[in-house]
């Protein structure tokens, strides 16, 4: 299979407004794939509109190379905003009401249950859970019918740190099961450790895409050394780093890579008759860079 999802030139528009302007974006298959923006920035429309949730002003959307579509359950498994929960039944309840509406083996639900993180609920009712909770459920009942593809609208939202690391390790453990993930978050830190490739919405346009290991190299930290001889600064920072990674910038030598040791660094420098005048460094930033996109996709 070549794609789980593409969409192309999604549009929605509210009365004149574009919530969602233009997307083509594609999910291969085994992808974790991060959607982040803002508040506002058209997650959720987009989501929706895939689901068949909303109709799309313009543009298309298929899966499974075009053999499949949006109403499958049992190939796609969805989470949007809040579920839609039973509020006077237990979590077990809705799970096994959901699997009967859907055609799913009730007898999947204890095992979801414990999937997420929920099997010692027992017969407190959902109206009594915490947002994380039924953050949980949702995630459980995008679960049941075992679909390839989830999508899912920002599911880490409300759940307390520990909460996030599970929900973390249980996508991670789904997608080396071969499930492929779609998900949203208006934090990339959430994605940060889990996707493979990202794209970041502004004002309803995809505004870029990158890939989990294009970031990694973006977050690296740099290290700006500043010397009379960036030449010869940077033939002796080779002979103790290593040569690949350290570059020129406006005269100054830029390491993109971690240091073990700067003192012994500079101190070779000095022993070479280098003046070193000066060192910064930055972490490459790659939320700094991320927001960054964000505010250009506004302007
Ligand atoms: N039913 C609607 N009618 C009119 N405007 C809407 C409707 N739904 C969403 N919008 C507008 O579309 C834009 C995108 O909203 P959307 O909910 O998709 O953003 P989001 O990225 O999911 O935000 P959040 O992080 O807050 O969930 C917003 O300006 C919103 O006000
Ligand atoms: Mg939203």
């Amino acid at each position: 299979m070549k794609y789980i999802l593409q969409t192309k030139e999604l549009t929605k528009v509210y009365s004149m407004k574009k919530a969602v302007d233009n997307v083509s974006l594609t999910v291969k298959p085994g992808d974790i794939y991060g959607f982040v923006g803002k508040n506002g920035a058209g997650k959720t429309t987009f989501i929706r509109m895939i689901l068949g949730l909303t109709r799309a002003t313009q543009g298309s959307c298929s899966f499974f190379d075009g053999a499949g579509d949006a109403g499958d359950r049992r190939r796609i498994g969805s989470l949007v905003e809040s579920p839609a929960l039973y509020k006077n039944l237990s979590a077990r309840q809705n799970l096994e009401l959901y699997c009967i509406m859907t055609g799913s083996d009730r007898a999947s639900a204890d095992g979801l249950l414990e999937l997420v993180g929920l099997s010692d609920t027992g017969k407190k009712r959902v109206a009594d859970f915490s947002l994380g909770m039924k953050q949980r459920l949702g995630i459980a009942m995008a679960l049941v019918a075992d679909p390839e593809f989830l999508v899912l609208d920002e599911p880490i939202n409300g759940l307390d740190p520990k909460g996030i690391v599970e929900i973390r390790e249980l996508l991670l453990d789904l997608n080396r099961k071969g499930k492929t993930i779609f998900i949203s978050s208006h934090i990339l830190g959430e994605l940060e450790k889990i996707a493979t490739c990202y794209g970041i919405i502004s004002s309803g346009r995809l505004v870029e895409e990158i890939t989990a290991r294009q970031l990694q190299e973006m977050s690296m930290e740099r290290t700006m050394i500043n010397t009379d001889s960036p030449e010869k600064a940077r033939k002796i920072a080779a002979g103790i780093l290593g040569s690949d990674n350290l570059a020129i910038e406006n005269g100054i030598l830029c390491v993109s890579k971690k240091i073990p040791n700067i003192g012994e660094l500079t101190n070779e420098m000095f022993k070479n008759g280098i003046i070193v005048s000066g060192i910064t460094s930055d972490n490459g930033g790659a939320e700094e860079y991320f927001l960054r996109k964000m505010e250009e996709g506004q302007s």
